[in-house]
């Protein structure tokens, strides 16, 4: 009933030239592909190359963060206007790496959530806890915080197209999988502080993508578990012949 969501996340990985020799690639092995939506998120340098690659194709092009101004003195940043001009529909927002290395906080999640609805782009926002989090049995606390301030004054009408990504941040580039049930668990908690924010029915639609190190090998089972509406994918969705094989699980 939730269409499944599998999207890549290139990091600081790719140059545009790089960007199109993935796509002419990984287009063939996904065409006529469309049991999942597939996006691909490159740096922002190589979303004009990925944007003109992929187009025509069922792969949607999505940048891995936004500045929530609409415009301003704000050196180095990005804004949502800008990302549409290049064809860009989808954005990641508050992603572990942004959070960890580079200051990101919940209320700025908050903003560029806000930001992004309003200019029509599809957030892909992300939450997940530390593994000092997990083992202090707080994972469910941190999960619902994040949620609760992401989606602080964000209308159920405007938030429509939101879909949220969980990220357990000890899974990240480990090697380390969450379980499937882990991942449904984690993925129950949030369904159920999105049903707060947002009502049952809302939440009962909302796509909860898992990521942390998805791998061709791991894809089927955590994609069959019901909860699991797709993946977010870094390592493994360099490799053409690797995401292609996720996408596919
Ligand atoms: P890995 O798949 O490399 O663990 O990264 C996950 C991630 O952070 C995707 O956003």
């Amino acid at each position: 009933m939730r269409t499944k969501l599998i999207a890549a996340n290139w990091k600081m990985y790719k140059t545009p030239d790089q960007a199109r020799d993935f796509f002419r690639d990984f287009l063939p092995m996904v065409q006529g592909h469309d049991r999942d939506e597939i996006v691909v998120c490159p740096t922002y340098l190589a979303l004009d190359a990925a944007v003109t690659a992929a187009k025509g194709s069922n792969v949607a092009i999505g940048a891995q963060d936004i500045h929530w101004e609409k415009d301003g003195a704000f050196t180095g940043e990005i804004c949502a206007t800008m990302l549409l001009a290049v064809g860009a529909t989808h954005v990641i927002i508050g992603h572990s790496e942004r959070r960890q290395y580079f200051g990101e906080t919940d209320d700025s999640v908050n903003l560029k959530l806000k930001s992004a609805i309003e200019a029509g782009l599809i957030p892909i926002v992300c939450v997940g806890e530390v593994l000092e989090e997990r083992a202090a049995g707080l994972t469910d606390d941190v999960l619902r915080r994040q949620c609760l301030r992401a989606f602080h004054k964000v209308s159920a009408k405007k938030a429509v197209s939101l879909v949220v990504a969980y990220e357990p941040v000890w899974a990240i580039g480990t090697g380390k999988t969450a379980t499937p049930q882990m991942a449904a668990d984690a993925h129950a908690i949030i369904r159920s502080e999105t049903a707060e924010s947002f009502g049952p029915e809302f939440a009962a639609k909302l796509r909860i993508l898992y990521g942390g190190s998805v791998k061709p090998e791991n894809a089927h089972a955590l994609m069959s578990e019901e909860e699991i509406d797709g993946a977010l994918v870094g390592g493994a969705s360099l490799d053409p012949k690797s995401f292609a094989s996720i996408v596919k699980y």
